[in-house]
């Protein structure tokens, strides 16, 4: 074969030195287990407790009274308590082992919600069902919800007490069909009240909120949202994110088992964004805005729709969403409605991008990048037969070729070097971490993976299953797709796959935080984080693929070409 691209032959010598792929296939034994392995603790207590068993029996009593797990004044047997101890491990996703451990006591000593939702009967200490969580049942009978402070906390101006709630409300406003203003001082009472109080010098919760329901609807001027005053409110931070989450308890959620989510009841010290389990639970109890959807596209031409998405805080100049036509052209979607060319050439034909800045191959294999820096379109390869697919991810750029191979782009001039062994099967997809792990599925759905800086004997095969179909890395998080239409997700600390979608998906999208499926009839779904449980976002049965952002952006493309934007 030749080698097309001359800065190739100094990286191929360094690569084929003197490791083949039998080199990787004779360590198998890193082939993960499909189901979460059991610890067997050496010597498991009676009683699963460890250590400070007095704040332990506490621990595990305050979290099933947050999942309304105990009737009133119901104590857990000790005789029981590895039994509950496994049900705690099993939310937090970690081996059931029955003893009381780090991780539970890392979360169980933060700081919680004290909001204690209503006894749920069917939930009981030995139960297998792998249920979301539930939700409350009673919500809004009317749709204008309104609100009042009783009073403020002296930590902060009460202008920004305010403003903070205010931007609080708007969080659940944006997911529900639901407005949320503040109760003109004539009215006599207001739906929900807010208010600081003391709570004692024992009371390790940082707010709570009282559900009072009349029959099915939440009782207008009985629900208080209650600021644990002994707390210093002093960083908005916490101050928003408690709003956030204590406001979801007033329009009628309970407590999330997945730890990402805002309604979780223990506060870990990360403010969390609203998570889709957040959002599957306020349009499981009010709907959807409408409309959900907005089309912003109907070209039959548009061709190759890309989100980039930067990782940093402040998204870059170049992140957006992207399209390149049939013809050749590219544009890129402002978000005040309108598409405005920045490319046209009939040759180009494919775009990707990542971390700010945005790349397109031509049809002579030709590679240009294009960044805020210059205004203009930076050629960084030579023509070359050999390219397949170029793929951008973290700031790196990938290259799957025609021999099989992956290259990487150096980041300066057109040079690339080769990161695949030469008598490796041909890569069919690549997926990269935000710290550059780089996935590579194989013809013969072998998966192998290179950590950065991917040294030329550092790919390690992780998984053999001809089944494997597809792959996608969000964050940090990798999935891989089967021929069956599951969908299996890498648990990397604890090191085992875990299946997150039975049957039915023929594509996944991951971003971020978010993933999402295609299946077979067209419909699009988002993923909540529990296991077998995902919020179908369309079920129009045309629509060909999703794209997403980091902050939950979602765009549909329709077979016919249609771009659908997500606005619910
Ligand atoms: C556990 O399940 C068994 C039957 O499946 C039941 O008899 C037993 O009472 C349950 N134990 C608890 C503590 O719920
Ligand atoms: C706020 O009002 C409650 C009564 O609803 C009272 O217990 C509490 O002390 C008040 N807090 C402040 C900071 O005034
Ligand atoms: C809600 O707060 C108000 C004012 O502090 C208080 O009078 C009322 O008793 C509280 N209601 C409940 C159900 O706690
Ligand atoms: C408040 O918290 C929410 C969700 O946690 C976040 O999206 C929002 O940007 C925060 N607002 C402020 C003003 O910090
Ligand atoms: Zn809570």
């Amino acid at each position: 074969m030749r080698i097309l691209f001359a800065t190739f032959v100094a990286t191929f010598i360094v690569s084929c030195s003197s490791r083949s792929i039998n080199d990787i296939t004779a360590r198998r034994t890193s082939i993960i287990p499909s189901t979460l392995p059991v610890a067997t603790p050496t010597s498991p207590p009676a009683d699963g407790l460890r250590g400070d068993k007095q704040k332990q029996t506490k621990n595990v009593h305050n979290f099933f009274k947050a999942y309304g797990w105990l009737k009133k004044n119901e104590d857990i047997p000790e005789a029981e308590l590895p039994a509950a101890i496994r049900k705690i491990q099993k939310v937090l996703k970690v081996s059931q082992t029955g003893v009381y451990d780090e991780h539970m006591d890392t979360v169980m000593s933060k700081p919680r919600c004290g909001t204690v939702p209503q006894y749920d009967p069917s939930e009981s200490l030995n139960d297998t069902m792998q249920s979301r969580y539930v939700l409350w049942g009673p919500k809004w009978d009317h749709t204008s919800i309104t609100y009042r402070f009783i009073n403020y906390t002296a930590d902060l101006p009460v202008s920004q007490q305010r403003s903070l709630v205010s931007d609080a409300f708007a969080r659940w406003t944006q997911i529900a069909p639901i407005t949320i203003s503040e109760a003109p001082t004539s009215a006599p009472r207001a739906d929900i009240h807010i208010r600081f109080m003391s709570m004692g010098p024992t009371e390790d919760t940082y707010a709570f909120t009282n559900m009072v329901a009349d029959g099915l609807a939440l009782s207008s001027g009985l629900i208080n949202i209650t600021f644990n005053d002994d707390y210093t409110w002093s960083d908005d931070r916490l101050f928003n994110y408690t709003a956030v989450h204590e406001i979801g308890h007033a329009l009628g959620l309970s407590h999330s088992k997945v730890e990402e989510a805002v309604m979780f009841p223990f506060f870990e010290g990360v403010i969390r964004p609203i998570h889709p389990d957040d959002q599957a639970g306020a349009h499981g109890i009010y709907g959807w805005r409408n409309p959900r959807w907005i089309r912003i596209d109907s070209v039959v031409t548009s061709k190759n729709v890309i989100q980039i998405s930067s990782a940093a805080a402040t998204p870059g100049m170049v992140d957006g969403l992207y399209q390149l036509r049939s013809t050749g052209q590219i544009l890129w979607y402002n978000p005040s409605g309108v598409w405005t060319s920045i490319d046209n050439n009939k040759d180009t034909v494919q775009i990707t991008g990542s971390n700010n800045v945005l790349y397109q191959r031509h049809s002579d294999g030709t590679i240009w990048k294009y960044t805020t820096s210059s205004s203009s379109w930076q050629q960084i390869s030579p023509a070359s037969a050999n390219v397949l697919e170029i793929y951008a991810a973290a700031d790196q750029l990938y290259m799957r070729r025609k021999d099989g191979w992956v290259a990487r782009y150096s980041g300066s001039g057109q040079t690339w070097n080769t990161i695949q062994q030469p008598s490796a099967p041909s890569s069919v997809q690549l997926a990269a971490s935000d710290s550059r792990t780089l996935w590579n599925l194989l013809a013969n759905g072998d998966l192998v993976r290179s950590e950065w800086p991917y040294t030329a004997n550092g790919w390690q095969i992780v998984n053999q299953d001809s089944t494997n179909i597809a792959i996608a890395v969000g964050g940090e998080e990798f999935y891989k797709l089967q021929s069956d239409g599951s969908i299996v997700w890498l648990d990397s600390q604890e090191w085992y796959w875990k299946t997150i979608e039975d049957e039915g998906s023929v594509r996944v999208v991951a971003v971020g935080r978010y993933v999402y499926s295609r299946h077979v009839d067209g419909s699009i779904w988002r993923y909540t984080g529990t296991p077998g449980v995902w919020e179908m976002l369309d079920g129009r049965a045309d629509s060909a693929t999703v794209v997403g952002g980091r902050n939950g952006e979602v765009c549909e493309v329709g077979t016919g070409g249609d771009i659908w934007k997500l606005i619910s």
